[in-house]
């Protein structure tokens, strides 16, 4: 028994001291080609003489689509967070195949049969076009669609940071890369501090779990017997559509549908890193959503091309042009 108990103390300070190895690692890595502009570069009134009816353009779309499919604004806001984290928020996941200069990144696993909103850019893409041609990027497109994907399902708001043009390529190695529902938290805290997200930012930011759809087969419960692999179970099972802290509780309660929510608590790593923060959001939802909005900002701006880097696409799924 004595022999035992010393056999799993020492494994605990084995755990505690491999956490602390790869945070230490993972904090080394900060600022690698990914540190984001601190919002310097972007500018929430980028298309005010522009394109002044682009919000409301984009806004339209999204909610004349959500009459026939209510899945549509949480797919889009997880659209630009695998665009982000992708070559920076360049709508790099958006292109289509066109062999051999550019191979999608919507084949990957992150992105196979879970990506999906496409056609719904594309409409926001031509109304954008109609409104004020060659002006509004699909990058863009997609920082506004997420912050549209949160108002509309209850709050909060804020001014979304505009100006970042389209990409000319795709990054399969990257985007291979993607966080996974099967990551450990030390996995999933290195690929969020490669792009200068910390700990409060990961806690924050899966706080968009709190609606949208799952697969079983994602989900800690896996599918029961006779349910397909790709049936949908809601993300948060107490609150499904409305944006709250209440996916926060639902994690002290044991119930996050993905493990890679709820080793923001279970994980040997997490009492040093998460686990304080989702007790502070589960608390407190004004703090949640005041830290949601400084994350999603951060997000937005990992490595956006400016200037006259990248271009404004035609056409979301295909660069103008071969470079
Ligand atoms: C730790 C990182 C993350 C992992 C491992 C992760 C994983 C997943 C998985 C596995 C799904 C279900 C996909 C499917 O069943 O097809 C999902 C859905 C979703 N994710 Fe995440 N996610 C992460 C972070 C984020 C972030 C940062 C956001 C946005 C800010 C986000 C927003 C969403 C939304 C809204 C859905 C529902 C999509 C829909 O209804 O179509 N996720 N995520």
């Amino acid at each position: 028994m004595a022999a035992a108990s010393s056999r799993i103390s020492s494994l605990g300070l084995l755990l505690a001291a491999h956490c602390a190895l790869l945070l230490a690692l993972a904090g080394a890595a900060h600022g690698h080609g990914y540190a984001p502009s601190g919002g310097v570069a972007l500018s929430s009134g980028f298309y005010d003489e522009s394109c002044p009816s682009a919000y409301d353009v984009v806004r339209r779309v999204i909610q004349d689509a959500r009459v026939s499919d209510l899945r549509v604004p949480t797919s889009l806001i997880c659209l630009h967070f695998h665009d982000c984290f992708v070559n920076g928020c360049d709508g790099s996941i958006l292109l289509d195949d066109d062999l051999p200069a550019i191979q999608s990144e919507k084949h990957v696993p992150a992105n196979d049969k879970s990506a999906r909103g496409f056609e719904v850019v594309d409409d926001i893409k031509s109304a954008l076009e109609a409104a004020c041609p060659g002006i509004v990027s699909c990058a863009n497109i997609l920082a506004l669609a997420a912050e549209i994907s949160v108002e509309l399902a209850g709050r909060p708001r804020w001014r979304v940071l505009l100006g970042r043009r389209d990409g000319t390529t795709t990054n399969i190695k990257s985007a291979n890369n993607l966080p996974s529902p099967f990551d450990p938290l030390d996995k999933l805290l290195e690929k969020f501090r490669n792009f200068n997200l910390d700990d409060t930012d990961l806690v924050a930011l899966q706080g968009a779990h709190t609606f949208g759809k799952v697969q079983c087969q994602f989900t800690q419960q896996n599918c029961t017997a006779g349910q397909s692999s790709g049936a949908l179970e809601n993300l948060d099972q107490v609150t499904p559509k409305l944006f709250d802290n209440k996916y926060y509780n639902n994690l002290l309660e044991g119930h996050a549908q993905l493990r890679s929510d709820q080793v923001m608590l279970s994980d040997p790593c997490a009492a040093a890193t998460t686990t304080p923060i989702v007790h502070r959001f589960a608390g407190n939802q004004q703090d949640f959503f005041k830290n949601f909005v400084a994350s999603m900002i951060k997000m937005g701006n990992i490595s956006p091309l400016i200037g006259k880097d990248g271009e404004i696409r035609n056409n979301c799924r295909r660069v103008n042009k071969r470079y």
